[in-house]
């Protein structure tokens, strides 16, 4: 845990309008106080992101929903109860705190309850809501350590709070609440099942919605190599192909493949829940090493299988040839 001086500072700068990072239990945060319209501007201009995809408030808890969600409906304090603090968002018709700043002009804001101690505790003393969307340039691999922060946003930010490895390691489930039926906007760390368990019913996964949810871009969460998506028995495969093309080719997937020896292969465990906690440091891992394209083997499609299979997808998806970033 961080010193009590960090902290003090850390909500000093954000009263002042400063911009800090923080960590959460999913990925790190960019953050600002979400009322104050310079500082979030500021946000935008630190990630690159156009300034019409929304981003999320922070709460220290659920008593804080009705100051920013004029409608609450039963099956949203079902799923806070469940599950705040933590890798769970909120899509709810907005109050007049969640200005056109925040929510890029839409009826709806975002909320999340954080379940990182230290991303707790600064709200708590903040008293208000944070604006933070994942601490990464925009389009870029999100990062789960204070040390992947620094590599990418450096002297940008005020203060890099540093609260260790993000345990979850892939951004929260977004659940869209605003209408009458449920709808998970982006698969994440919270897993599919357990929303339809508690609410009781399905509730499909719409990803391409007209909200902008800009990790819903086909292109999203990109390294620099090229990514080819591959079921595990079929990855052996995929490598050989590419090598023969010349290839340099690095490996993400677990330690039972069987590859030739000089193939570079970083581990994501064939667990879904371990493979989305060290996913984004290896996508970094692998992509500092130079290779042309990581071979990226798939988990099953259940549980945090979903968002791992997604964040590989969007890696996987052709690029913009200019980068928005
Ligand atoms: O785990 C997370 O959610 C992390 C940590 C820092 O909390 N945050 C995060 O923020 O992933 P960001 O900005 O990278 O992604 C937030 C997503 C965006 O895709 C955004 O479009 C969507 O939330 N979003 C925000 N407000 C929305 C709204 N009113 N309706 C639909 N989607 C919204
Ligand atoms: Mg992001």
């Amino acid at each position: 845990m961080l010193n009590p001086d960090q902290l003090d500072r850390a909500v000093e700068l954000l009263r002042g309008g400063g911009v800090i990072a923080l960590p959460t239990e999913t990925v790190y945060g960019l953050a600002a106080n979400a009322e104050d319209e310079l500082a979030v501007r500021r946000v935008f201009a630190i990630k690159g992101r156009p300034a019409t995809h929304p981003l999320i408030v922070h709460l220290a808890g659920a008593e804080h929903l009705e100051a920013w969600a004029r409608e609450v409906p039963a099956e949203a304090r079902r799923l806070a109860e469940a599950f705040w603090p933590g890798p769970l968002t909120l899509v709810l018709r907005r109050t007049t705190r969640a200005t056109d700043a925040v929510t890029g002009g839409q009826d709806t804001v975002a909320l999340r309850v954080p379940g990182h101690p230290v991303a707790l505790e600064v709200l708590r003393r903040l008293g208000g809501g944070l604006a933070a969307p994942s601490a990464n340039r925009f389009g870029k691999v999100s990062p789960t350590t204070a040390e992947h922060v620094r590599q990418d946003l450096g002297s940008d930010v005020d203060l890099v709070l540093d609260g260790g490895p993000s345990t979850v390691g892939v951004e929260s489930t977004i659940v869209d609440l605003s209408t009458g039926a449920p709808a998970i906007l982006r698969p994440g760390g919270l897993a599919t099942e357990d929303v339809e368990r508690v609410l009781g019913r399905e509730v499909p996964v719409r990803t391409s919605s007209t909200v902008r949810v800009s990790g819903s871009l086909a292109s999203h969460y990109a390294p620099r190599a090229g990514v080819v998506l591959a079921e595990p028995a079929e990855a052996a495969e995929r490598v050989r192909e590419l090598r023969a093309r010349g290839l340099n080719v690095g490996v993400l997937g677990p330690a039972h493949l069987v590859l030739p020896p000089e193939v570079a292969r970083f581990d994501v465990p064939q667990d879904a829940g371990d493979a989305a906690r060290v996913l984004y440091a290896r996508l970094r891992e692998a992509d500092a090493q130079g290779h042309d394209v990581l071979v990226a083997c798939l988990p099953q499609a259940q549980g945090l299988g979903l968002a791992v299979r997604d964040r590989l997808a969007r890696a996987a998806a052709p690029r913009d040839p200019t980068p928005s970033h």
